[in-house]
């Protein structure tokens, strides 16, 4: 017996919308369900069907962020993943996640990430169908309300038969081919691919959607999905109790020896030998790091800012400490307070305690921050001047 090849399939994922019912105050994608955003939940369940490419369509500044979120939710897995900036209409925005598919790509899913909770069984469902010939698929759920058609008074005009209705949803599967050429074709802006699709003279088959792939579209949609993630949280989501605020411990060591002047608590301090380390060897700033991201449950320092990050490489607190911010938030969260003890012979804290406290809470977007500072009796080698401990707690609030 032989086995037919794995299916090649890539998912654009659209999240270029701004979330107008919603008003969630950031663009749709972004907003939290349970610490994490949207478009986590989403990329979950796009991941685990195992696409050959994944293309994010964002909103533009959003890139970044949304990186981001795509390496959380791959949770440590290796997933080709490609961002790119959409446009004013949905259909601009499939448009733009088309334009860097691969060429080997044959089969290319559409999918909505404000449909967050669509599970993987969905997407192979729809790909199993254009296996089969289709060329193109939709999920869809049988219509469960009675449908009136209403005219512009308000007044109902016929009753509509439900059995010949169905919701459609996404992720919605298509030869590559057939959905370039009715884009290209197209005179009129249509809500889904598929609508698309049909009007370019294809046929359109249909296969069972889920209940769970509901499209997020206004406030009860957006409570009706947390609670959902509160009954059922996926393994490595910190739910239900991630509405509440977490805390997060965090340390660091470093030792004297680097090149230049010494950068602590966000600070520059002339004269003083400067600490050793990828980056400025700013122990206080990378405790605090690893603090918030422990208490937010999205790793640790390594996670987000190793070797593989040259952008960091000669970084200061500032960029450490905003680009945690930005991921906190990216999740859902924002911090609380930060406190943080510095184990030091030098440099002296006392004169700049403060500045340090203003230094490091102005790139954590204004958060409050203490800093606190003591030698260790001359025990250690903190105590014989060899380099210096930091540790720090976080408390994060969602958003
Ligand atoms: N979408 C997109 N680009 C647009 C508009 C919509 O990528 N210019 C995406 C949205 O991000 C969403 C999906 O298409 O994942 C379905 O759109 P919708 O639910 O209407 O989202 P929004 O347009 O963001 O919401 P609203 O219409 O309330 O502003
Ligand atoms: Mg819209």
């Amino acid at each position: 017996m032989t086995h037919a090849p794995d299916p090649r399939f890539a998912v654009i994922v659209v999240a270029a919308g701004s979330g107008t019912r919603l008003r969630g105050g950031v663009p749709k994608a972004f907003v939290a369900l349970d610490g994490r955003s949207i478009l986590h939940h989403a990329l979950r369940g796009v991941f685990q069907a195992r696409p050959e490419q994944v293309v994010i369509v964002v909103p533009a500044d959003h890139e970044a962020q949304a990186s981001d979120i795509a390496r959380d939710a791959a949770d440590g897995e290796p997933r080709p993943v490609e961002v790119v900036v959409g446009g004013t209409t949905r259909q601009e925005s499939v448009a733009a996640g088309l334009a860097v598919l691969r060429d080997d790509i044959a089969t290319v899913l559409i999918h909505d990430a404000a449909r967050a909770l669509t599970p993987a069984a969905v997407f192979e469902r729809v790909v199993a169908r254009v296996e089969a010939g289709a060329v193109a698929v939709i999920p869809a759920v049988p219509v469960v309300d009675t449908i009136k058609r209403v005219d512009a008074s308000g007044r109902v005009v016929a009753a509509v038969d439900r059995s010949e209705l169905a919701a459609a949803q996404t992720p919605q599967a298509f030869r590559v081919q057939v959905l370039r050429a009715a884009l290209s074709a197209v005179d009129a802006d249509h809500t889904d691919d598929a609508a698309l699709v049909a009007a370019a003279g294809h046929d359109v088959a249909v296969v069972d959607g889920d209940a769970v792939a509901f499209k997020i579209t206004t406030t009860p949609d957006l409570e009706r999905a947390r609670a959902l993630l509160a009954l059922a949280p996926p393994a490595s989501v910190p739910s239900p109790t991630a509405l509440a605020p977490r805390v997060g411990i965090g340390t660091d060591v470093h030792g004297f020896g680097g090149e230049g002047t010494l950068w602590l608590a966000g600070l520059e301090w002339p004269g003083e030998q400067a600490l050793s380390g990828h980056s400025d060897g700013d122990a206080v700033a990378h405790a605090i790091v690893d603090a918030l991201l422990a208490a937010a449950g999205l790793g640790d320092i390594g996670t987000h800012f190793g070797t593989d990050r040259p952008e960091f490489a000669g970084a200061h607190a500032e960029a450490f400490l905003a680009h945690t911010a930005e991921l906190l938030r990216a999740a859902g969260w924002r911090v609380g307070n930060v406190s943080v003890q510095v184990q030091a012979n030098r440099p002296r804290f006392a004169a700049r305690r403060v500045e340090a406290e203003r230094a490091l809470s102005a790139a954590l977007g204004g958060a409050a921050v203490s800093v606190s500072a003591t030698t260790t009796d001359g025990l250690g080698f903190t105590g014989r001047t060899e380099g210096v401990a930091a540790f720090a707690t976080a408390l994060v609030l969602p958003l």
